[in-house]
């Protein structure tokens, strides 16, 4: 079931690979992580790269959350999802003219910076238009997340920030000019953290560069700690509570008096979401285990491919029996199509119903037409039922583009 919901009828009607989305949980992560700070001035920044489809972003936006868009497109999801320009934080590496030119000119909430190359772009295009723009800077804390290397951001050697020093020095060449106004500072030390000292030192390196500023005469308004918060994608996985993640956070920043800005995208969206998929063939291995086939694969849940990682698979109506030994496998030509090595399930049929679990946050999102397959529909449960939020794309839809 999701919530009231059963999977079975929906996979159905909507067929198969399909995103399914609890509201219920939606609202009820928002609100949890909410609750978790109410003690300090905060806002909670979706990070909308988790998940932009956008009746999930509506759901979110619902409960009070603001946005962190990571591109012109995700600053598009944000507007028609209904924020206010007021309500964006707009992040990323490589941000292009086009794109710094449209968010100079909407008055967003801060645009974090990347790199002193882009505060210049920054100053040069708010300039040519005679305004002046709200901007925040990304430290790089040389700190290492603990995660898998490819979503830790906060190392050195990741393209993520600038060094605080840097930072520094271009808060106080920036304090003088007319058409930036640094708002505050910004840190994201990368995904899927599980441990309190990270985000921890993260957000200490912006409390103490604040507290630098100051002295400097530069007051700021805001600290953003960024996203991180992990999730128990494994059974037993030991993950940070959010009030863990609070107590972690807030004795650093609470003595800068700054208001705290949190960009939480996976531990929002993960956990309300599954990815529903059928068994279209079975194919026994040489050591005894098997292939279970499955019609969604890395182009429907990227993941364990491109990060090795582990989503808990369930029959949706387990069959009685002994348990099979297997490797869950999509149909994409590559080895990597492994959506789970190494698991036991019940016995199952070409046809049955599975779940793969957690899959609401870096999952639908993205997709891709590799193997030219059509991306796969998207359905929301809410208090009132359930409905398509994506329609299955079409081979017309996906070929549209080509001559
Ligand atoms: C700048 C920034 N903020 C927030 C997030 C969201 O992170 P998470 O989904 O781990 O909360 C990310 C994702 O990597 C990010 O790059």
């Amino acid at each position: 079931m999701c919530d009231d919901v059963p999977l079975a009828a929906m996979a159905e009607v909507a067929g198969t690979p399909l995103h399914v989305y609890s509201g219920v949980l939606l609202h009820t992560r928002v609100r949890e992580l909410d609750a978790a700070f109410a003690a300090y001035p905060h806002d909670l920044h979706y990070a909308i790269k988790a998940n932009a489809t956008l009746a999930v972003v509506r759901e979110i936006r619902s409960q009070g959350a603001h946005a962190d868009a990571n591109s012109g497109g995700e600053i598009d999801v944000a507007l028609r999802a209904g924020f206010t320009p007021d309500q964006i934080v707009f992040t990323g590496v490589g941000k292009t003219h086009d794109e710094l030119a449209r968010a100079v000119t909407m008055g967003l909430k801060a645009i974090n910076a990347e790199s002193p190359g882009e505060m210049e772009r920054i100053d040069a295009i708010a300039t040519a238009y005679s305004t002046r723009v709200r901007v925040a800077l990304r430290i790089n804390p040389d700190v290492d997340a603990g995660s898998h290397p490819h979503i830790s951001t906060g190392l050195r050697a990741n393209k993520f920030g600038m060094t605080p020093a840097q930072a520094h020095s271009m808060a106080l060449a920036m304090a003088a000019r007319d058409h930036l106004h640094v708002v505050g500072l910004h840190v994201h030390v990368g995904s899927q953290i599980t441990s309190a000292d990270p985000l921890r030192r993260g957000a200490a390196a912006i409390a103490d560069l604040a507290r630098v500023l100051a002295a400097d005469g530069i007051p700021l308004e805001h600290l953003d700690v960024g996203g991180g918060l992990g999730i128990a994608y494994e059974p037993g996985q030991a993950v940070l509570s959010v009030d863990d993640y609070a107590a972690a956070v807030l004795p650093v920043v609470r003595p800068t008096g700054l208001r705290l800005i949190l960009e939480p995208g996976r531990w929002i969206a993960a956990p309300a979401g599954v990815l529903l998929t059928r068994v279209v063939d079975m194919k026994v291995q040489a050591d005894g285990r098997w292939f279970v086939i499955v019609d969604a694969g890395m182009t429907d849940l990227l993941r364990p491919a491109l990060y090795g990682a582990w989503h808990t698979i369930e029959a949706v109506t387990p069959r009685e029996g002994t348990p099979i030994a297997c490797d869950v496998v999509g149909p994409v030509c590559e080895s990597s199509d492994t959506l789970g090595r190494g698991r036991e399930l019940p016995p199952v049929a070409v046809g049955d119903l599975l779940a793969v679990r957690d899959t609401g946050a870096y999952g639908a999102i993205m997709a891709s037409n590799y193997n030219r397959r059509p991306i796969a529909a998207e359905a929301l449960v809410d208090g009132s039922g359930w409905r398509l939020v994506r329609r299955r794309q079409t081979v017309a839809d996906m070929l549209q583009w080509d001559e």
